[in-house]
């Protein structure tokens, strides 16, 4: 049996690979809940094979929202128009994450006011945001809370909190767009104090046996800001917060607009350092199309699950054919048997 197609438990929670669908938004989302592109898309990647299937940065406010078509979860309405979404992706043999987030200065919602830790833009096209008093902030780590406890309700199997690509966490973690002077800036410590908070009002309502990730963002890509070890440093400060971090899916850029350098398996040495500094499991990638780069990963120590966004959006069967390839035998939907490759 290849890594790849070794069966792995977080908590409660049973994966058959260690492949994973990352967050990937469709902007397809008006009013926050799930169009039939989401049934098709995210059932389509369940049947193909993926292990985890972690959907899209989902808002846990309004403001909070990427865009307005951004999928929701600061209504029970939108809660309840994704269990039908949770229980196709469980009937396709996959299990289901969600990713929140909150956008802070990077939101492009038409009409709303926008947050973050200071009143800096992110680009010149981009609104000059509102800076965060205290109240907003616990405000905000509550909306993180009713999220959770609707993914809950909804039936996510996993919660990834967004701290990744600039948005609000990502914002306030960075010593390049947080010039706070309170309690919430400075000091590394300071700067993940909001994530921290955030991964305690989510451990009350979310069930201790259900397992929580944290994504981030472990090279800003610009001088000063930060790298791996920072990264690493800030999430062992916050690790036990709440219920813990169970997985660190580990990205990296976004919080500039500056476009790295990128090959295969670009961001797994920031993978590496985050899985030795911090001792947490952690999902790498960046760029990984072939079962042998997926299994290198893996065999090499650099993660411990895979993460394949584009190459899954081309080919959401992958997980099938790289089974093959690595020469597994798994189960395929018994509506497909028929075209599973033979052995020479
Ligand atoms: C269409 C698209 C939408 C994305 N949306 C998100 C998102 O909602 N949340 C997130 O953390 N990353 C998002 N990403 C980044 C991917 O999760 C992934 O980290 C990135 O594509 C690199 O992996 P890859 O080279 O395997 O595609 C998105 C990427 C794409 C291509």
């Amino acid at each position: 049996m290849s890594k790849l197609f070794t069966p792995a438990t977080i908590r409660n929670l049973e994966l058959k690979n260690r492949i994973v669908m990352p967050p990937m938004c469709m902007y397809s989302a008006p009013d926050g809940v799930p169009a039939d592109w989401h049934f098709t898309h995210y059932a389509t990647r369940a049947v193909g094979g993926t292990g985890l299937i972690i959907v899209e940065a989902t808002g846990v406010a309004p403001e909070g929202r990427i865009s307005d078509a951004d999928l929701g979860l600061w209504t029970d309405g939108q809660s309840e128009a994704l269990v039908a979404l949770v229980a196709q992706i469980h009937a396709n043999g996959a299990r289901a994450g969600i990713q929140l987030n909150h956008a802070g200065r990077k939101s492009e919602v038409t009409g709303a006011t926008i947050e973050a830790p200071e009143a800096r833009a992110y680009d010149e096209k981009s609104r000059v945001p509102v800076a965060m008093t205290i109240a907003d902030i616990q405000n905000t780590v509550k909306e993180f809370q009713r999220a959770a406890e609707r993914a809950h309700r909804a039936g996510f199997d996993v919660i990834e909190i967004h701290a990744a690509h600039g948005y609000l966490l990502n914002q306030f973690l960075s010593p390049l767009t947080n010039g706070r002077t309170d309690a919430y800036g400075g000091s590394p410590q300071n700067r993940a104090r909001f994530l921290g908070e955030t991964l305690e009002a989510i451990g009350s309502v979310w069930p201790a046996e259900k397992p929580i990730f944290v994504r981030v963002t472990a090279e800003e890509y610009a001088e000063g800001g930060n790298l791996p070890d920072d990264l690493a440093e800030q999430l062992n400060g916050v690790k036990e917060s709440g219920n813990g971090i169970d997985a660190v899916d580990v990205s990296t850029g976004g919080l500039m607009p500056i476009a790295p350098k990128v090959f295969p398996g670009y961001q797994l040495p920031h993978a590496r350092i985050i899985r030795e500094k911090t001792g947490l499991p952690v999902i790498g990638g960046g760029l990984i199309t072939t079962p042998e780069e997926a299994e290198a990963a893996l065999a090499e120590g650099n993660a411990d699950f895979v993460f394949l966004g584009r190459e899954l959006l081309r080919n959401p069967y992958w997980p099938l054919a790289a089974a093959a390839a690595l020469g597994d035998e798994i189960a395929w939907p018994k509506q497909y048997e028929r075209a599973r490759p033979r052995k020479k």
